[in-house]
């Protein structure tokens, strides 16, 4: 369906839109979504409306996230009491497509001595034969970081509602030197071809960050390897929430945890803690010195790649064996402040689930929203060969903007002007973005969106790229811009920036996907290759003023544009667990 038009486009130029000073006037596109609405963060204006959210209280980690006789399983890091950190329990949802969700009763309290401070984050194996178990950190009464095991209650309940706690725990205590306030995290197990299970638990041993190898043959007796899996060889904040999973070289389709062959490569995954971010290694898995080996053997963290060069944090992923394919949850933190969180009632959310592979060239992964996300989309705007001339602003019309999915294609006939690359700059992207930003002038590029934009524009995001040449190759620059997203002095507006590793004049266009959701943006530059994730607060949502999506370009060479763009429709996350349509030779 075209529903845009050519004869809505307004065209002004650049230097005025930034807000300095100069009112520029375009018409008024009223969103439904943010009438009725009092001028005070208690009312529900930042609250989301497709990403998995609880009704209230806070909410961190994703834990134990499988595919079990036809449903998905999502546990969380949650305080039934509060809209802070605190009294943490195992909170937990089921749903058939990942988009809906039915909750359950909680899953796991802080109620045995070896988890009597917290059940903390963790994962979950499906035994062949044996259905699935829960690892997870227990925060011992005499406040240990411990690794206990808990089972389904009933393994005949479809909904495998009530989980139980087996007398033999804790599996794991810290031990021969661990310090016990620096152990936690189990990861899924896998097996290996001596038919023992293992398992990899995040920790810092003489500050250095490492993920501990455990060995059992019957996932009840556990004993430490000699070596950890990986360990970095210099200072490294302790290393959270380990993954570790195999990825094909070739193709999208995902593998089971325990796979390994000359075909995959294997991806070890740690949260720094203290420092919110996800990092990535990608390597071989040597199962005879039951090792990691990376590709390449950096141990400098700020080299590593990320999953996410925004606001993302204690990730994990899953394999779904319905649809052959590995899934990545993650943690969205708010940017607004404690006090905020307690008069909003609700603290945290999840990422729309990714689905994560090895790009072709087998030196990054790449993630792209779960395809069931795109049946929220509603409306469909699409624009075809749109001229972005220098200096122009368009707005895209017709969309619900506060809530919606844009994709873009920018196409770029001539590189010829792209300015020169300082290699100084390689370490600094987000540095980049905020001296050269959406308002500065370049050869290629900036060109973007202005999303989550009041109507003067004063208030906005800049999702944008700027193209460098450097030496004999061009350099791309993703960056997401919040220092304008919001006139309120206390929120945390970081810039966040990140080179994307493409061939740019191979491919000759950069795509964006955003996808919008009231406080959350979350963009996936180069058909995945990086993805930045914000979380903004706009002032002009408590005035229930009408919310606007721009393209611009601020570069000297013009880009032609191919947009698609959707309204996105609630999902649904408090389904009751008769609605969810499971397929019967499933349940
Ligand atoms: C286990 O679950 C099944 C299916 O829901 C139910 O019929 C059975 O009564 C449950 N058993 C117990 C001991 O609760
Ligand atoms: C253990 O780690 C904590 C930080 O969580 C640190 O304060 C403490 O000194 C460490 N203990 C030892 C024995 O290294
Ligand atoms: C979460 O956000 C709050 C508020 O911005 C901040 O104080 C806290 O450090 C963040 N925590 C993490 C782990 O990102
Ligand atoms: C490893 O480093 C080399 C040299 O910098 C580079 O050419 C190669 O692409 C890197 N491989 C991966 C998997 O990052
Ligand atoms: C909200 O409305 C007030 C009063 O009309 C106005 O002064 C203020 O500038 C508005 N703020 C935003 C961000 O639109």
């Amino acid at each position: 369906m075209e529903s845009c038009c050519r004869s809505s486009m307004v065209w002004v130029v650049l230097f005025l839109f930034l807000g300095y000073g100069v009112e520029v006037s375009f018409s008024v596109y009223l969103d439904p979504q943010a009438q009725d609405q009092s001028s005070s963060i208690v009312t529900q204006v930042y609250r989301t409306a497709y990403h998995f959210q609880p009704p209230k209280n806070w909410i961190n980690d994703p834990n134990g996230p499988m595919y079990y006789n036809g449903l998905y399983h999502f546990f969380y890091q949650y305080n039934p009491n509060a809209a802070v950190w605190g009294n943490i329990h195992w909170a937990h949802s089921v749903s058939v497509d990942l988009i809906n969700w039915a909750p359950l009763d909680l899953a796991l309290a802080p109620t045995d001595p070896f988890d009597a401070y917290g059940v903390w984050s963790g994962s979950a194996t499906i035994l062949p034969g044996d259905g699935p178990v829960i690892l997870y950190t227990g925060i011992s009464s005499e406040n240990q970081q411990v690794q206990n095991v808990a089972v389904p209650t009933n393994l005949s309940d479809p909904l495998l509602r009530q989980w139980t706690k087996p007398d033999f725990n804790p599996l794991l205590a810290p031990v021969n030197g661990i310090n016990s306030t620096l152990f936690r995290d189990p990861t899924t197990a896998w097996i290996a071809a001596d038919g023992r299970w293992r398992i990899a638990v995040g920790a810092q041993i003489a500050t250095k960050g490492m993920a501990l190898l455990y060995r059992s043959a019957d996932f009840v007796h556990w004993e430490m390897a000699a070596s950890p899996l990986y360990s970095s060889s210099i200072p490294s904040p302790m290393w959270e929430c380990p993954d570790f999973f195999p990825v094909l070289l070739k193709g999208r389709e995902g593998l089971d945890t325990s796979a390994n062959s000359e075909e995959v490569k294997h991806v070890l995954k740690m949260s720094l803690y203290l420092k919110d971010s996800d990092h990535y290694i990608l390597g071989r898995y040597d199962e005879e010195k039951d090792i990691f080996v990376p590709d390449n053997a950096t141990d400098d963290y700020q080299k590593w790649s990320r999953y996410d060069y925004g606001k993302f944090y204690a990730s994990k992923t899953f394999f779904d064996p319905k649809k052959k394919r590995r899934i990545l949850w993650g943690w969205l933190n708010e940017s607004d402040s404690e006090s905020d969180s307690i008069a909003k009632g609700w603290a945290g959310m999840q990422i729309v689930p990714r689905t994560i592979w090895l790009d072709s060239n087998g030196k990054q992964l790449l993630q792209w929203p779960v395809e069931e996300v795109n049946s929220l989309r509603r409306n469909e705007i699409h624009l075809h060969d749109l001229e972005l001339k220098p200096a122009a602003l368009y707005e895209i019309k017709g969309a619900k903007a506060s809530q919606a999915d844009v994709e873009v294609d920018f196409e770029l006939p001539s590189l010829e002007r792209a300015q020169l690359f300082d290699p100084t700059w390689e370490m600094d992207a987000p540095g980049l973005c905020s001296q050269e930003d959406a308002s500065v002038q370049g050869g290629i590029g900036p060109f973007g969106l202005l999303v989550l934009a009041s109507e003067n524009l004063e208030e906005h995001t800049a999702v944008f790229f700027r193209i460098y040449k450097d030496q004999d190759q061009f350099k791309v620059l993703m960056c997401s811009d919040q220092r304008r997203s919001s006139l309120r002095p206390e929120i945390d507006k970081q810039v966040y920036g990140v080179f994307l590793d493409m061939d740019l004049e191979k491919e000759g266009k950069i795509s964006l996907r955003t996808l919008i959701d009231h406080s959350v943006i979350e963009n996936f530059g180069g058909g995945g290759r990086a993805c930045i994730t914000a979380r903004v607060y706009p002032a002009f949502f408590l005035n229930a003023s009408s919310t606007h999506i721009y393209m611009f370009n601020n570069g000297l060479e013009s880009t032609v544009v191919r947009l698609k763009a959707w309204d996105m429709a609630n999902a649904r996350l408090n389904l009751k667990v008769e609605e969810l349509s499971v397929e019967k030779q499933d349940f």
